[in-house]
């Protein structure tokens, strides 16, 4: 293997950057070439490729983003796009792709890899943190500790005016980014797509209990997954006539930012051992590179696509027991 490309997949993330920077690093570092690849798969349906060198990189480890930009590619998922891509990488000599990306990323670098025999690393790029064969994907935690920073924003304003606060949050199907701001926020309730249990009815009657015994302001995080804040807000406000409830949809702030220190590192050790993987696999690999319990795991990405991650249970139950609604819920 002489000449690697990296691209970026799908829904960007804080951290891309880093890891575009590691694969760059590592692969110069083996003597390899690596190529940059424009918003992803379509970039590589058009032609929209080049070396990258050490220096192109410099700064990326604390930028948000990615230099590469990237975009879903719905000729990506068609045989002749696919067709195409393989012949622009075979044209200029490329035979190792890394894919920053998700599960819908994956889903098409696993056909690539089947259809053209294009050796495939994966690093997991993507703020909704559901995937599994990683603990964590690359942009998560960014995601949480912006979402967890706004909240704490809202408590304030939800304090002083004795409101209860709706949050709406990124994650596509998974409840994870809810859960972990839930918690790391106070959040008094939060909604999941995991939890069908608990809607936003469900959701009022706790809310009116804590009213009850006294508590005034409170926040609601959901995912939206699990509905629309609007739509919770105005279910609260309907059950709950006396409360001022308001609405906040965090959306695309989450996608953007100055990665965490974590995410630089999960980036980083991703981005590395892609490069490693491609080599020492060489024609075999088509795997997914994440970390669990501190440990580089190399998953093939025929056990990760279409396998979203469960949330941890016992997290969500930590929700409710830490919120300070149960003393006051009668029955
Ligand atoms: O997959 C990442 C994500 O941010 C999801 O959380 C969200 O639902 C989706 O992308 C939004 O997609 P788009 O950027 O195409 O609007």
């Amino acid at each position: 293997m002489k000449r690697i490309g990296v691209l970026c997949s799908g829904g960007d993330a804080p951290g891309m950057n880093p890891n575009v920077r590691a694969v760059v690093r590592a692969g110069i570092e083996a003597g390899l070439e690596v190529w940059g690849i424009e918003r992803g798969y379509s970039g590589l349906i058009k032609g929209a490729l080049a070396p990258l060198g050490s220096h192109d990189v410099s700064g990326l480890i604390n930028r948000g983003g990615t230099i590469l930009r990237t975009a879903r590619c719905a000729e990506f998922m068609h045989a002749e796009g696919r067709a195409q891509a393989a012949a622009t990488l075979r044209a200029r000599g490329i035979d190792g792709l890394v894919v920053c990306g998700g599960d819908g990323s994956f889903t098409g670098a696993q056909l690539i890899y089947r259809e053209h025999g294009i050796p495939i690393a994966g690093t997991p790029g993507t703020i909704d943190d559901d995937l599994c064969g990683t603990d964590h994907t690359i942009g998560f935690h960014t995601a949480v500790t912006t979402a967890v920073e706004a909240c704490d924003k809202i408590r304030d304003t939800a304090d002083d005016h004795d409101r209860i606060f709706v949050v709406e949050v990124m994650g596509r199907r998974c409840g994870a980014i809810a859960l972990e701001t839930a918690l790391a926020a106070g959040a008094e309730v939060v909604l999941l797509p995991e939890r069908p249990g608990l809607g936003p009815r469900e959701c009022a009657q706790r809310l009116r209990h804590a009213r009850e015994q006294g508590k005034t302001s409170m926040l609601v995080i959901v995912a939206e997954g699990a509905g629309k804040g609007e739509a919770v807000t105005k279910v609260i406000a309907d059950a709950l006539p006396d409360a001022e409830v308001r609405c906040s949809v965090l959306g695309y702030m989450l996608r953007g930012g100055v990665p965490t220190v974590n995410d630089r590192i999960l980036a980083t050790v991703t981005g590395v051992d892609a490069v490693h993987a491609l080599l020492e696999r060489g024609a075999g690999c088509c795997h997914h590179i994440g970390v669990i319990a501190n440990r580089v795991v190399r998953t093939p990405l025929s056990e990760v696509v279409g396998r979203p991650k469960i949330i941890e249970a016992d997290l969500v139950a930590l929700v409710d027991v830490t919120a300070g609604l149960r003393p006051w819920q009668s029955g």
